[in-house]
C-alpha cells in the first residue's frame, strides 16, 4: 500500500492495506476514490467528523495570525478556550495542564497526584489502558504492553476492575492515586457496575488519595455525556482528555482541583507545545462544534439506534458467532465467539473500518455525526460478513457442539 511507510516507518504499527486520503463526517476515501465508513473514528478521535469545516477554518484562521506560542507567555486563543473549557469540565476542575496526547495528560496525573499527597503509590485496575509511554504504561494492565520495556514505575499495583472490594483490600497509606477508566476501551469496552465509580470516591477520600478518571476515550461526549463520569453523577480530583477534543489535532489536557494545582510549582511540568495557539483555535472550535450541533443529544440517539440494530439483527441472528453488545452511546462493542481479524479483514471489502479491542471484540467508535443511513448500512454489511463466516465456519463449529465444547 505504501512501499515508502513500509520501508521506512520503525514497524510498532499493525497495518491495514488501505491508503486513506481525505475524509468528510463519518467517511474516510482511500487513494482509487473508494469512501469507507469510519467505524474507529481514528481510534476514537475524529468525535466531530473528519476534517470539520469548522476546525479547519479556525485553524486556517489561527495559522495567520500565530502557531505557535509558550506557555510562558500570554495568548488569546489559549485564553479563549480555556474560559469555554472551564464551562464544561466537573465543577470545581478548574486548573488546566494543556499537552498533546492520551498518555501525556496521564503522565501529567499521576507526577501531581505523588506531588500533591507526597505518596508514591498508584491503584489502576485490571484492563486498563493509559498509554505508551512510562508512566501511563505503568498504569496499564496488558503484559503484551509491558513485558518488553520493564522495568516499569514502582509501586504500581492492580486490582480487578469493577471489584470495589478489592479496591478496598488494595489500598494503602501509600497510594498517591486511583487511576481509572470510567468506561474501559482499549480492553472492550467495559462498563462498571453502578457502585464502582461512586466507591472509588469515597474510597479516595477515606484514604486521602487522590482520584483520577482517564477520559481520554470515554469523553468529550462519546457516551452521551460530556464525561462518562457523569452517567454515575461521581466528580474526580483529576480528569485527563484528549484524542478528539481538538477536533483532530493532537491535543490533550489534565483538568484538577485548585488545591493540587497549588501544589504545583514553575518548572515541575510543561511541554513546549502545550497549549499551542493552533491547537487551542482547533480546540475551541471543536468544542463550539459539539455544543451548537447538540452531538451529545446525537451520540445518544444513534447509539440506542445502532445497539438496538446490533442486538435484533447481529446478536439475534449469529448467536454461534456473537456472544454479547454492549456499551453507552456511540461506544460500543459486540464480542464475538470467533477472532475478530476475521471481520475487520472482510470489513474492507464491504467499506468499513473496523476496530479491534482484544481477540474477539469488535470496537465502534464512530464520529458522533454518523447517520441513521451510514448505520443501517452498516448493519447491512455486518450481517453479510457474518453469514459469509458462518457458511465458511459451519464445519468447524458443528464439530465443536458435537465434541461438547
Ligand atoms: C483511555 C485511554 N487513555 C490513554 C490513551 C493514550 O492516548 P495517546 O495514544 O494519545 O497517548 C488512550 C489511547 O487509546 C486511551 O484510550
Amino acid at each position: 500500500m505504501s512501499k515508502i511507510e513500509d520501508e521506512h516507518l520503525i514497524p510498532t504499527y499493525q497495518k491495514f492495506p488501505i491508503k486513506i486520503v481525505r475524509g468528510a463526517g463519518a467517511l474516510v476515501f482511500d487513494d482509487k476514490g473508494g469512501a469507507y465508513v469510519d467505524l474507529s473514528g481514528g481510534y476514537g478521535v475524529a468525535i466531530i467528523g473528519h476534517a470539520n469545516p469548522f476546525v479547519a477554518k479556525a485553524l486556517a484562521d489561527q495559522s495567520h495570525e500565530l502557531i505557535t506560542c509558550h506557555g510562558s507567555l500570554y495568548n488569546d486563543a489559549r485564553e479563549a478556550y480555556l474560559s469555554e473549557l472551564v464551562k464544561v469540565l466537573p465543577q470545581g476542575l478548574d486548573h488546566i495542564y494543556f499537552c498533546n496526547s492520551g498518555a501525556e495528560a496521564n503522565e501529567a496525573a499521576l507526577k501531581f497526584a505523588r506531588k500533591y499527597t507526597g505518596r508514591k503509590e498508584i491503584l489502576a485496575f485490571t484492563g486498563s489502558f493509559h498509554g505508551k509511554t512510562y508512566g501511563a504504561l505503568s498504569a496499564t494492565w496488558n503484559q503484551k504492553y509491558r513485558k518488553p520495556f520493564e522495568p516499569l514505575l514502582e509501586g504500581v499495583r492492580f486490582s480487578p476492575f469493577g471489584n470495589l472490594e478489592r479496591a478496598r483490600e488494595a489500598i494503602t497509606d501509600a497510594t498517591a492515586a486511583i487511576i481509572v477508566e470510567p468506561i474501559q476501551g482499549e480492553s472492550g469496552i467495559h462498563i462498571p457496575p453502578d457502585n464502582f465509580l461512586p466507591g472509588l470516591r469515597d474510597l479516595a477520600d477515606s484514604n486521602g488519595s487522590v482520584l483520577v478518571f482517564d477520559e481520554v476515550q470515554s469523553g468529550f461526549g462519546r457516551t452521551g455525556k460530556m464525561w462518562a463520569c457523569e452517567n454515575w453523577n461521581v466528580k474526580p480530583d483529576i480528569l485527563t482528555a484528549s484524542k478528539g477534543v481538538a477536533g483532530g489535532v493532537p491535543f490533550g489536557f489534565t483538568a484538577v482541583t485548585s488545591s493540587i494545582s497549588s501544589s504545583l510549582k514553575p518548572g515541575e511540568q510543561t511541554s513546549t507545545f502545550g497549549g499551542n495557539a493552533l491547537s487551542c483555535a482547533a480546540a475551541l472550535a471543536a468544542l463550539k462544534y459539539l455544543q451548537s450541533e447538540q452531538l451529545l443529544a446525537r451520540a445518544l440517539e444513534n447509539g440506542e439506534y445502532f445497539r438496538h440494530k446490533l442486538e435484533s439483527i447481529i446478536l439475534a441472528k449469529y448467536p454461534s458467532l456473537v456472544r454479547e453488545v454492549r456499551g453507552k452511546g456511540l461506544m460500543l462493542a459486540v464480542e464475538l465467539r470467533i477472532p475478530v481479524k476475521d471481520v475487520i479483514n472482510l470489513g474492507f471489502e464491504h467499506h468499513l473500518i473496523l476496530l479491534y479491542a482484544g481477540l474477539n471484540v469488535l470496537r465502534f467508535l464512530p464520529p458522533l455525526v454518523i447517520t441513521k443511513n451510514q448505520i443501517d448500512n452498516v448493519v447491512l454489511s455486518l450481517d453479510s460478513i457474518l453469514t459469509h463466516l458462518e457458511t465458511n465456519l459451519r464445519p468447524t463449529i458443528e464439530a465443536k457442539l458435537e465434541a461438547g465444547a
